[in-house]
């Protein structure tokens, strides 16, 4: 079937509005997309007809959100072909999912090991490790990256040794849009058996994933990114490995017995998930992984692909412009300065003609810092913009760099 973005737009009611008297071009979906009404209704229907909490009640109601909540783990779990929905744990968001990782290693990992990030981390997978290791006396490393924003791996025998005890790195850059090399990493880091984690906040709307093929130890996504509601992230770990850390958070639902002495720990997933859950964000989830397999990942990536083509070749036209990460594995993240004029200057001339895009430093001021710039104007695109939005973008930021010049 076609890609009709038109009919797409239709099912996001909150892209069809003016702002500053101008159509709103949203252009900030790296940082959270919008929610297609599938969403917003699946979340509605949960509180008009079976608001409860899960698996605590003998009602008919709780019987329901628990059923609509386990059944959209079994979804994850298909969607990233876990083997086991036990391996899909949720939390509140990646920089939980990877904390509870962080965390749980810390009685695993002593001085004269390393952990292993790379220069292009989100603050998200940077300061946890950099705990971890502070608490424990190992040594952080990262895989450096070059001028086009690419991980340089030819040295990786060197980086992940037979002490590096887990490798961190994100899947796809959230400020350059670079696509890095997870297989040559994880092989390498199987090679040493170290543990893997891969960061997929950015490449959940924009890639499928198997964890299996990857043969990866942990895996995290984010709902808000992929069209789902804020506040809920999903952690896959495999079962051994899950099984050997620690949960960071103790409380109810993720016990076996507790007494006033010493509580044991409830096996997998709910060791992992104390206290009630995000149920409306998980049901809202589900909808939106529905909705967007209906779709497809593979079409949806290549109309994204298009827009960036399209919007990174009109903007070589600007005098002054300069892209920053231009890796020849790209997904939709188009990050770029303006020769003398601020990023932040730039966005709030762009909000004024209704494009809303993202500026600063991403949270990853080490990118910022190898780049030596202040910040970025980071324009990023999902399955509902159009080429007309990229014109408007583009006319909007000729007449912004005008006006700043
Ligand atoms: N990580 C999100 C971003 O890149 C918030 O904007």
């Amino acid at each position: 079937m076609a890609y009709n973005v038109h009919d797409i737009r239709k099912q996001f009611p909150i892209l069809n509005q003016e702002v500053h008297g101008q159509p709103l071009v949203y252009l900030d979906n790296a940082a959270t997309a919008q929610k297609p009404l599938a969403v917003i209704n699946a979340i509605s229907d949960y509180y008009l007809k079976y608001n409860a909490n899960v698996h605590r009640g003998v009602h008919t109601l709780s019987q329901r959100a628990t059923d609509a909540m386990e059944s959209v783990r079994e979804e994850v779990r298909v969607h990233i072909n876990a083997t086991e929905a036990a391996e899909i744990i949720f939390t509140r968001g990646i920089t939980d999912s990877i904390n509870t990782i962080a965390y749980g290693m810390s009685n695993r990992i002593h001085q004269g090991q390393n952990v292993v990030i790379t220069a292009m981390e989100h603050h998200s997978n940077i300061v946890p490790w950099q705990m971890l290791c502070e608490r424990t006396g190992a040594e952080l490393r990262h895989i450096p990256m070059d001028e086009h924003g690419e991980l340089v791996i030819n040295g990786l025998e060197d980086i992940v040794d037979h002490n590096t005890a887990i490798v961190a790195f994100n899947h796809i850059s959230n400020t350059l849009g670079t696509i890095n090399p997870v297989e040559e990493i994880l092989s390498r880091s199987r090679e040493v058996g170290a543990w893997t984690l891969v960061d997929g906040a950015q490449s959940g709307p924009h890639a499928q994933v198997d964890v299996q093929s990857w043969d990866v130890d942990f895996f995290t996504l984010s709902s808000h990114k992929m069209y789902g509601p804020t506040g809920l992230g999903i952690l896959y770990g495999k079962r051994e490995r899950l099984e050997a850390i620690s949960p960071y958070q103790g409380g109810g639902e993720m016990i076996a017995t507790v007494t006033l002495e010493k509580s044991t720990y409830a096996g997998l997933p709910h060791k992992f998930e104390a206290g009630t859950p995000h149920v409306e964000g998980i049901i809202g989830f589900g909808a939106a992984l529905k909705f967007l397999n209906e779709i497809g990942i593979e079409s949806i990536s290549a109309h994204e692909q298009n827009l960036l083509e399209y919007a990174t070749e009109k903007c070589s036209k600007i005098e002054g412009f300069r892209v920053i990460g231009n890796a020849k594995n790209k997904a939709s993240v188009l990050s770029f300065v303006v020769d003398g004029i601020h990023s932040y200057d730039l966005g709030v001339l762009l909000d004024q003609q209704g494009i809303a895009v993202r500026t600063g430093q991403h949270c990853t001021q080490p990118i910022m810092d190898a780049f030596c710039i202040q910040g970025t104007v980071r324009a990023s695109f999902a399955m509902y913009n159009t080429f007309d939005e990229i014109d408007s973008f583009m006319s909007a930021l000729s007449r912004a760099v005008t006006m700043l010049r």
